[in-house]
């Protein structure tokens, strides 16, 4: 994915606005759930994530993580085949889209940001395979009622603002006897304690945003499905990550994971760059083995469904 030349606006992790106090209040109608907040805060964390999102290379972090091997775990434990009509939600750039693909089944893969599409765009056609790539939003998925017979997502619509919406969106869209695929970080573990790190150098969210790591707690996510007909079930599972140094590690997010270099940015302009990096090198530095490589295990929930 190309470097933006975008400067970061001053907002929070994944996806910040400023309360705007706005007139406008507004209950979306698909969603009885979702909590009163203006129509204008909602759009400042799109635009805000949209912007974020586009930041660094989030596919050369992935490849040097390995991480997309995650994608196609998913997508075998669903056992998706040929000809499935799946829903990649919050795909970025193709995680789990590309082996739902490989597959053979017909693939729409949805992201809120271009950047992050266009990154998704370049590697399907590396791999030589076909994907339908739509711009839009897990809280408001572009696909009529029904239209699935897989939804997957990781470590994605974890990201939108407001998770019951996201989590009616999902049902929404799966058709009667349709399954779901999630994955999302724990917040234990050290990728918990790297988010939290470096939410402390970004603004804080709006309060009707859903702290991203609760899509990693199985509790809450049975909360969030409730009153649908999507029935759960929950696993966990860990990728080892790998980097060469604590240098390193520290490198490939503040260069490459677009709310790690927004928070370097503006920690930068604030001279709070050296306390940045200071906590992310001691976060590391407790991951260091024998051979001066941090290496851990990053864990994350399994969310498998159903739809009756
Ligand atoms: C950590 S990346 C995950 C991407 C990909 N699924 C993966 O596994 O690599 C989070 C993604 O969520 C997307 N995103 C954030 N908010 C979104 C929203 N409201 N609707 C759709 N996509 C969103 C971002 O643009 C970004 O591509």
């Amino acid at each position: 994915m190309a470097r933006s030349g975008h400067t970061p606006s001053r907002r929070g992790w994944p996806a910040q606005a400023k309360p705007s106090g706005g007139a406008s209040l507004t209950l979306p109608l698909r969603h009885p759930r979702a909590r009163r907040v203006s129509v204008q805060e909602v759009a400042d964390v799109k635009d805000a994530a949209r912007s974020v999102w586009a930041l660094g290379d989030y596919d050369a972090m992935m490849r040097a993580e390995g991480l997309y091997e995650v994608g196609a775990r998913l997508v075998r434990r669903l056992g998706v085949a040929a000809g499935e009509r799946v829903v990649d939600v919050a795909c970025g750039t193709g995680n789990a889209t590309l082996p739902a693909a490989q597959a053979g089944a017909r693939v729409t893969g949805v992201d809120l940001s271009p950047a992050m599409l266009e990154g998704a765009r370049t590697r399907a056609e590396r791999a030589g395979v076909a994907v339908e790539w739509v711009e839009g939003d897990a809280e408001d998925l572009p696909l009529p009622d029904g239209h699935a017979d897989v939804v997957l997502s990781t470590f994605g619509c974890m990201f939108a603002p407001r998770h019951e919406v996201v989590a009616d969106e999902l049902a929404r869209v799966l058709a009667p006897g349709g399954r779901i695929g999630l994955c999302a970080w724990t917040p234990d573990g050290v990728f918990g304690d790297f988010f939290r790190t470096v939410a402390g150098y970004l603004p804080p969210d709006p309060e009707f945003v859903d702290p991203p790591l609760g899509w990693g707690d199985e509790g809450r996510v049975a909360e969030l499905f409730e009153g649908t007909d999507v029935t759960l079930g929950f696993a966990r599972e860990t990728w080892e990550i790998a980097h060469p140094s604590v240098e390193a590690a520290v490198a490939c997010y503040v260069d490459n994971l677009g709310p790690v270099v927004q928070a370097r940015t503006l920690a930068e302009a604030d001279g709070r760059w050296p306390a940045l990096q200071a906590e992310l090198s001691e976060l590391f530095a407790a991951q260091t083995a024998d051979d001066g490589r941090v290496v851990f295990p990053a864990e994350y929930v399994v969310i498998t469904g159903q739809r009756r």
